[in-house]
């Protein structure tokens, strides 16, 4: 079974308390369930992992062609607007990564507006809430027939 790895950048634990009015109401648990239930019926397995810290997220990116995983899933938060480690991790692994956001990060405020993550990504969504997750692991889960 083809492995994809979900990873959830800073402040993202807070999810469902967290400034709801833009991030809504579901906690990262339920959005966690909610991808398990599409992996289980497009026949892939997810692994989820969350950090407040930037390192251990190029860590886990730098291993994950060696630990097998096909695709990636990454909201990466903040780090989005600020991380050349992580743009550089993604760009030095042979796993297609795909960015995702549940706001609209170019609707807000203007330096949320540049992604230094994108570039290194096949593609992004932003915008759709809790639906950008699954859209973003629909995408990823595509890319692994290519
Ligand atoms: C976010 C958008 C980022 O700008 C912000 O720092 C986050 C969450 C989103 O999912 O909309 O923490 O990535």
């Amino acid at each position: 079974m083809k492995k994809i790895l979900v990873i959830h950048g800073p402040n993202l634990n807070l999810l469902g308390v967290r400034e709801t009015s833009i991030y809504g109401s579901s906690s990262l648990e339920e959005i966690n369930a909610k991808l398990e239930g599409l992996a289980r019926v497009s026949g892939v397995e997810l692994t989820f992992f969350q950090s407040n810290h930037e390192g251990d997220i190029v860590d886990i990116i730098g291993k994950s062609h060696r630990d097998g995983f096909s695709a990636i899933v990454i909201n990466p938060a903040a780090y989005t607007h600020t991380s050349v480690a992580i743009r550089d991790a993604i760009s030095a692994v042979n796993v297609p990564a795909v960015e995702v956001h549940l706001s609209n990060i170019y609707k807000r405020e203007e330096f949320r507006h540049h992604s230094l993550i994108a570039p290194a990504c096949v593609g992004q969504v932003s915008g759709f809430g809790v639906q950008s997750y699954v859209l973003g692991l629909s995408a990823a889960i595509a890319l692994l027939s290519k």
